[in-house]
């Protein structure tokens, strides 16, 4: 009898790509749950190819989830800073304090005790449960979704379509090595069934997938078009000081960036706010702006430099001396908005 699951598992055994977080494909070693954990988190919305760095920078310095605990708030912002979606930082944090105080610093090994966890939600808590406990539970994301649209020709569009996916994926899921099989779907959703142009020549499963037999495969899963997001527009407020300090404030722990480093500025709102800096200097309008998009806006981002003295007295924010300054620790929105505005700070009058 056909066996999906065995063949996969098959091919994992032999293309398994080779992780930081990972233990070879049928050890009978399981990897750490807090790298596990660590991992997942920070490949939600993210590839791993932008995830391996951050992830070996905070492994080397927090090498358990008591060490994490212990950390500083703006430590880990900083470290998370480029990663985008800072409200999982804030949750990792927390999720690490709860573990750290309450469990004595071991990660609970089922599906319900880590949906107990702040900031553990299904997708998390299924992946840990497989790959760190070898729970049989049904991990499920993008690429897991794409695959299974396609294994069984599903064409209901996403977002509705999720439960029937689920249901998919949940038949195939194995009582065997659930831990690697999740990970091998990902690997094939990553690297063969991939969302443009499917490598099915080389697919482990070629044989069994619906849509390749019915050539709908580079057409699924459909999608229902997301609405135009909205723009907003905002004004940053970039000052150096003649000794070469930043202004620079942390954001409330709430709301879009919270606890992040940034510029200090107006509100971002739909018609472009009045202006409203930070201290008293000759403002400068550099002429350029900043676009980023976050999940439900589009950003326009007007900047205003000035040099300031070193009496300057601010309203809001304090001065970050230019040597323990770093950019890297910076939001990709306000990166941005440094990145534009350091050459045309050369040029100001003083
Ligand atoms: N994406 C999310 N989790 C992953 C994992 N464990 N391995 C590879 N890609 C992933």
């Amino acid at each position: 009898m056909r066996d999906d699951a065995a063949d996969l598992l098959a091919w994992y055994d032999r293309h398994a790509r080779d992780l930081p977080w990972r233990v070879a494909p049928g050890s009978d070693a399981r990897p750490d749950p807090y790298r596990v954990w660590l991992s997942e988190v920070m490949l939600q919305q993210t590839t791993v190819a932008a995830v391996k760095d951050y992830f070996h920078r905070f492994t080397t310095r927090w090498p358990t989830v008591a060490a994490l605990a212990g950390a500083a708030d703006a430590e880990v912002m900083a470290a998370w800073a480029g990663l985008d979606y800072y409200a999982r930082a804030r949750n990792l944090l927390a999720c690490a304090r709860v573990v750290a105080r309450d469990y004595g610093g071991v990660f609970p090994d089922t599906l319900a005790g880590l949906r107990a966890l702040p900031g553990i939600g299904p997708y998390t808590a299924a992946a840990v449960a497989a790959i760190a406990f070898g729970a049989r539970e049904t991990v499920v994301d993008g690429n897991v979704e794409r695959v299974m649209a396609r294994m069984f020709d599903i064409h209901t569009p996403l977002p509705a379509a999720k439960p029937e996916i689920t249901a998919a994926a949940a038949r195939l899921t194995p009582a065997r090595r659930p831990g690697d099989y999740a990970q091998a779907v990902m690997d094939i959703g990553a690297t063969i069934c991939t969302p443009r142009k499917p490598a099915c020549g080389i697919c482990p499963w070629s044989a069994p997938c619906l849509a390749r037999a019915r050539g709908t495969a580079p057409d699924l899963p459909r999608k229902t078009p997301k609405a135009a997001q909205p723009i907003r527009h905002g004004i940053a407020y970039l000052a150096r000081r003649t000794d070469g300090a930043w202004l620079l404030e942390t954001r409330p722990p709430q709301g879009l960036l919270g606890g992040m480093l940034g510029w200090p500025g107006t509100d971002w709102a739909e018609s472009v706010p009045a202006a409203q800096p930070p201290v008293d200097a000759l403002w400068h309008d550099p002429g350029a702006e900043v676009r980023h998009t976050f999940t439900h806006f589009h950003l326009r981002l007007g900047l205003r430099l000035a040099q300031v003295g070193l009496d300057a007295r601010p309203e809001r924010g304090t001065f970050h001396p230019a040597a323990t300054f770093r950019p890297a620790d910076l939001p990709t929105v306000m990166r941005k908005a440094f990145d534009l505005a350091r050459p045309a700070m050369e040029t100001l009058p003083r």
